[in-house]
């Protein structure tokens, strides 16, 4: 029997990591709290799986099938068939330690329960269950169906088998996992935002205009996207939240949130996703 994953959460990560298991051969169960969500979640796969069509990068036959492994429910209860599960709900610390606080009561002892937080303690999501040995972090990276790395993070009681089988079971998803230990931001974030930080002081400073700060960084260090796009693209209200976890985790001030970007987003520039950020969209 093919095994099944679950994931819970059907946003932008929870649909894209159902989309990527379900292509890689296993049956899903992806659960949220509402039906229109999930709705909402299926048509965001669909649409993805449609471009490959279009594309003549799969077949409909093939795209049919990689819909019909994926079960949507709002009933956690339905997680209990679940050899493996991934959490991709809202960024809140009281949601997701309830979580997996239920998940440890419904799903057997073996099962791994994995996390796609940007932020949140993996240490302390362990410790909200019965089994922080099999409590791990998986960072999946926007849009998931694209993006090759899924940065494995151990909590301080993540055994070895764990990480062995997060990271065999990223290679089936056809990802490259790379592991960190638990820290404020883990690694890619620590080292991303405060490189956006520091573009947002260039441009708050007038050191350069928005044009110049991300076209430098565009051609002459080859990123595909400035620093102030980048931003745009994340969210603004996003780096600013994810700049205050490295600056209350870690007690550095170097991770100072710019002023520019607290009041951009006081304003409600939160970027692409309100039509306002360092650029206009
Ligand atoms: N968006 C990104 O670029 C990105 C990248 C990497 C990691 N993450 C992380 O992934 C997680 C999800 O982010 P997102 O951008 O997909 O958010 P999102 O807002 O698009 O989706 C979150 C979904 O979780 C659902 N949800 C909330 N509580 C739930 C519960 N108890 N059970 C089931 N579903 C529940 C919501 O209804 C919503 O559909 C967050 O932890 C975030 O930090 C996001």
């Amino acid at each position: 029997m093919t095994e099944i994953v679950g994931v819970i959460g059907s946003g932008t990560m929870g649909n894209g990591i159902a989309q990527v298991a379900a292509r890689a051969g296993y049956s899903v169960i992806m659960r949220d709290i509402k039906d229109e969500f999930l709705q909402r979640g299926l048509q965001a796969i669909n649409k993805s799986l449609q471009r490959d069509v279009d594309k003549e990068r799969l077949s409909a036959g093939e795209k049919q099938s990689i819909l019909d492994r994926i079960k949507c429910t709002t009933d956690l209860d339905a997680l209990s068939a679940a050899a493996f599960v991934v959490e991709a709900v809202t960024e809140d610390l009281a949601v997701k330690t309830e979580l997996f606080s239920a998940l440890d009561r419904i799903t057997p002892p073996e099962v791994i329960l994995a996390s796609n937080t940007s932020s949140i303690s993996i240490t302390r999501l362990g410790a909200a269950t019965s089994r922080p040995a099999k409590v791990i972090g998986m960072h999946f990276m926007n849009p998931v169906p694209v993006m090759k790395l899924v940065e494995v993070i151990r909590g301080i009681a993540t055994s070895n088998e764990t990480y062995e089988r997060v990271r065999s079971l990223t290679e089936k998803l056809g990802k490259t996992a790379l592991d960190c230990n638990d820290s404020p931001g883990f690694v890619s974030n620590r080292v991303l935002l405060p490189m956006i930080n520091e573009a947002i002081f260039t441009l708050y400073e007038g050191v350069a205009t928005r044009e110049s700060i991300d076209g430098i960084m565009k051609l002459g260090m080859n990123h595909p996207m400035g620093p102030l796009q980048l931003a745009d693209f994340i969210g603004l209200d996003v780096c600013l939240a994810i700049l205050n976890v490295l600056y209350d985790g870690l007690g550095d001030p170097k991770y100072r949130a710019c002023p520019l970007l607290k009041r951009y987003v006081d304003a409600g520039w939160l970027g692409r996703k309100s039509g306002r950020g360092f650029y206009e969209y």
